[in-house]
């Protein structure tokens, strides 16, 4: 397995979103993007994936380009995407087997694993429901099993536990775990400390830019969850964890300190269209 590499990435639309980032992030490690909403997580993710272009500088995976031409991933790359990207009208378990379908998986086959990816996050009963039936949290929990299901080189998940209580994000975080211990490059955007801290490796982002932390930022109340957390369930409420001022740190970057933003910033709007649709679908 491979690392994948930012070298000089630059977005610019009518201003510039990324600013010349240079960024490792390694096989075999769970590696967390935090920043402010907008800070530029979900650009930095779609270069990284190949969806979007950077002006300037590239993602390499395995010595290739990410970006193909085209906005269309290469098959070793997974989202779990911030606004889930699940057909409505599909029932849970079409939705995760439709990622395998699409990377030539035989259909009932594709089913089968389906059916096993959600019993890794706890929905294996919620398989023939359709989607728009499901609240956030199992749909979020729907969104990773399609994500995780593939067994993909690179998995790229943004904000994956921003519906979940601590127990099921402790799951999810096993799961992850999982994907980066049989050697995938994971990169979780989160906003979450909790999350922060299961990784390995942070970087964060404000405006565009990596910020560091040379000194820890001090957080109260719950850190939360581990792997060890996986019976406690609940049900699908946000308990994001405390926050802190991010600003003003001084930096460094790859350190594994716990930048989070305050909560009138955590809104999780999106306007990528392209977002909308399900990982590895043509
Ligand atoms: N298609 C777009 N056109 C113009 N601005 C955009 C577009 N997508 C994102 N942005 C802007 O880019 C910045 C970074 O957005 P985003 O990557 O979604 O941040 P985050 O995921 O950290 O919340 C934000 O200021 C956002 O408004
Ligand atoms: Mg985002």
């Amino acid at each position: 397995m491979s690392d994948l590499i930012l070298s000089g990435v630059r977005y610019e639309l009518s201003r510039t979103l990324l600013h010349d980032l240079d960024l490792t992030f390694a096989a075999g490690r769970m590696t967390a993007l935090s920043g402010p909403s907008g800070s530029g997580k979900t650009t930095l993710l779609s270069i990284a994936g190949g969806l979007l272009r950077p002006t300037t500088g590239e993602a390499t995976y395995a010595g290739a380009p990410m970006w193909r031409g085209t906005g269309d991933p290469r098959p070793e790359v997974s989202f779990v995407l911030q606004v889930y990207g699940l057909v409505p009208i599909l029932s849970a378990r079409e939705n995760v087997s439709v990622a395998l379908r699409a990377r030539g998986v035989d259909p009932d086959e594709a089913d089968e694993r389906a059916a096993a990816a959600l019993a890794r996050f706890h929905i294996a009963d919620l398989g023939d429901r359709q989607v728009e039936e499901l609240s956030g949290g199992q749909m979020q929990r729907v969104a990773l099993a399609r994500g995780l299901c593939v067994g993909s080189g690179v998995l790229l998940a943004d904000e994956p536990t921003s519906e979940l209580d601590e127990g099921n994000r402790g799951l999810v975080l096993a799961e992850l775990r999982r994907e980066a211990d049989r050697g995938a490059v994971v990169v979780v955007a989160t906003h979450d400390p909790a999350v922060v801290d299961a990784c390995d490796d942070h970087h964060a982002l404000d405006e565009g830019r990596l910020v560091d932390h040379t000194e820890p930022v001090h957080l109260t109340g719950s850190r939360g969850s581990s792997p060890s957390d996986l019976d406690q369930r609940g049900p699908d409420l946000d308990q994001r964890g405390p926050v802190v001022e991010q600003r003003g740190a001084p930096a460094t970057s790859g350190r594994r300190d716990h930048p989070t933003v305050a909560p009138d910033q955590q809104e999780d709007d999106d306007p990528y269209e392209l977002f909308r649709r399900p990982p590895g679908s043509p």
